[in-house]
């Protein structure tokens, strides 16, 4: 097929493909005041650090650039760096100039994380692969008691001030706890009272709109909010496409918003109008910056960021979806969760540890309790099957696999505070995501490492003959980096029965 194109369309055409979002929004006249993500350059011209990692075996960091300028991220420099180890994201930088970085989340009013000082989790680097335009890039997957932030912000809207804010998430991953949020929080990591944020919430919380969700809402601190009152808004879609833009902006008086499919077509605006009443009118936005969290470190919730900004006023509908249009061309796509040795979904397994103490012991379990047992051919029928695991596709994401009981019916291999259990099925959302394992190289260079859907950077790990779900050098004794590498990695054979 042949093109010809006039030339007005054709630099149509090429502004579309080089500008990136936060050129369109400063051709707006409303540019960016910070712009984050892990996936790709938000500027045409921008070649700087996208984010740091840093890995499990020797604490080092590195920072990840795009390929090229304006280009998507170098996913194969991260791959290199974090190979036989564990890496998690540290920082991820504000591509504008500002400075408005996003670190590890400090305790707040409503929560604490797991760091020593209360600090809550860094994010695996690896939890969140996509492909944009074919390229493979990492987003940030946030699970619950994951935040990141920065409460000294320069040029973020304070006050009843205009600013608009678009995000990049995963339809398919969110729960309806608080708050996975990206947008604008208060520097005190405390709630300070109605209107004191503005941030995008995405998740199945909050009074919500059609159908079940993840909804496209506001949190604008102590409500999330649908529309201009607290009740669901039935103009507001359930977006679970795989990949969704989300759009809220505010200005003196009112609000709105927007929303598409991530990956095709454009936006559509779900609400326009007034602000809540309640403290809401005028607002008290006071820049920080949360991701992932509520404005008081409420971190109990989950999802995915591939990608967002904030920007100085409020943008046309017509900026945005030029910057829809910039993402969508952008292609984001999925890609494989897994790596190293396939485990074939519906085979029958056995699991057997590689650490030099236990390398004729497998994984068996003695009602709900999962330990490294020695068994063999000669071993008692009863004790092989408790050894034996049919592997079924992924209950929570059929891109990654789950671990069926031979021996009790419609029971799975799932993490409970982080200790693996057998249970039964109680058909739960929460349950089918604790049981879902997605298969990696092993760490040890042997067969593999089985790391949590839900928390990637927890890993099948046996630890005194018990099984956890353990993070390399996180604050439990079973997350001990002594031996990581050996006990989390297994070798996968046919099932002894
Ligand atoms: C075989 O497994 C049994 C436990 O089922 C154990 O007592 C025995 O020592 C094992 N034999 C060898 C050769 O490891």
């Amino acid at each position: 097929m042949t093109f010809r194109l006039t030339s007005s369309l054709c630099l149509v055409a090429a502004t579309l493909v080089t500008a990136g979002p936060c050129d369109i929004y400063a051709a707006g006249e409303t540019p960016c005041a910070a712009a984050h993500s892990t996936t790709r350059a938000l500027f045409s011209a921008y070649t700087g650090s996208l984010y740091q990692i840093k890995r499990g075996s020797d604490g080092a960091t590195t920072n990840i650039a795009p390929l090229s300028a304006g280009g998507v991220a170098n996913a194969a420099a991260q791959d290199a760096f974090c190979a036989s180890t564990t890496c998690t994201i540290t920082t991820i930088f504000d591509q504008t100039g500002l400075g408005n970085h996003l670190t590890q989340a400090p305790p707040g009013g409503a929560g604490s994380g797991t760091d020593p000082n209360g600090f809550d989790n860094l994010a695996a680097a690896d939890g969140a692969p996509a492909t944009l335009n074919g390229q493979k890039a990492y987003g940030v997957f946030i699970s619950p008691g994951t935040g990141y932030r920065n409460d000294a912000t320069t040029g973020i809207a304070i006050g009843d001030t205009a600013e608009g804010i678009y995000a990049v998430f995963d339809g398919t991953h969110y729960n309806n706890r608080c708050c996975f949020d990206y947008g604008n929080a208060e520097p005190s990591n405390d709630d300070t009272g109605n209107g004191h944020m503005e941030a995008i919430y995405f998740g199945n919380g909050g009074d919500g709109g059609a159908g079940s969700g993840p909804w496209i809402q506001a949190d604008l601190e102590n409500g999330l909010f649908s529309r201009g009152t607290t009740a669901s808004n039935p103009g507001l879609p359930t977006m679970s496409s795989r990949f969704v833009t989300a759009i809220i902006k505010g200005q003196p008086g009112m609000w709105e918003i927007r929303g598409g499919d991530g990956a095709s077509g454009g936006l559509s605006t779900f609400y326009s109008g007034g602000r809540p009443g309640g403290g809401y009118n005028p607002m008290h936005k006071e820049g920080a910056i949360v991701l992932g969290i509520g404005g008081d470190n409420s971190n109990r919730a989950q999802g995915t960021f591939y990608e967002g900004a904030m920007t100085f006023g409020f943008p046309s509908d017509a900026t945005e979806n030029l910057v829809q249009a910039n993402i969508v061309a952008a292609r984001y796509a999925a890609t494989s969760l897994t790596s190293g040795p396939a485990i074939i979904v519906g085979s029958a397994v056995s699991l057997r540890a590689t650490t030099a103490c236990c390398a004729n012991r497998f994984i068996s379990h003695q009602g709900a309790t999962i330990s490294n047992q020695i068994v063999n051919t000669t071993s008692t029928t009863a004790l092989k099957l408790s050894a034996s695991w049919t592997v079924v596709a992924g209950l929570a994401n059929s891109g990654c696999i789950s671990f069926l009981s031979r021996d009790t019916a419609k029971s799975y291999i799932r993490h409970f505070n982080f200790q693996l259990l057998v249970n039964a099925d109680d058909g739960t959302q929460l349950f089918k995501e604790d049981a879902t394992f997605c298969p990696q190289a092993g760490k040890n260079g042997q067969g593999n490492s089985l790391r949590s859907w839900s928390y990637p950077t927890h890993y099948f790990r046996h630890f005194n003959g018990i099984l956890y779900a353990a993070s390399n050098g996180g604050p439990q004794d079973f997350d001990a980096t002594f031996s990581f590498n050996d006990d989390v990695s297994w070798v996968v054979s046919a099932a002894f029965a």
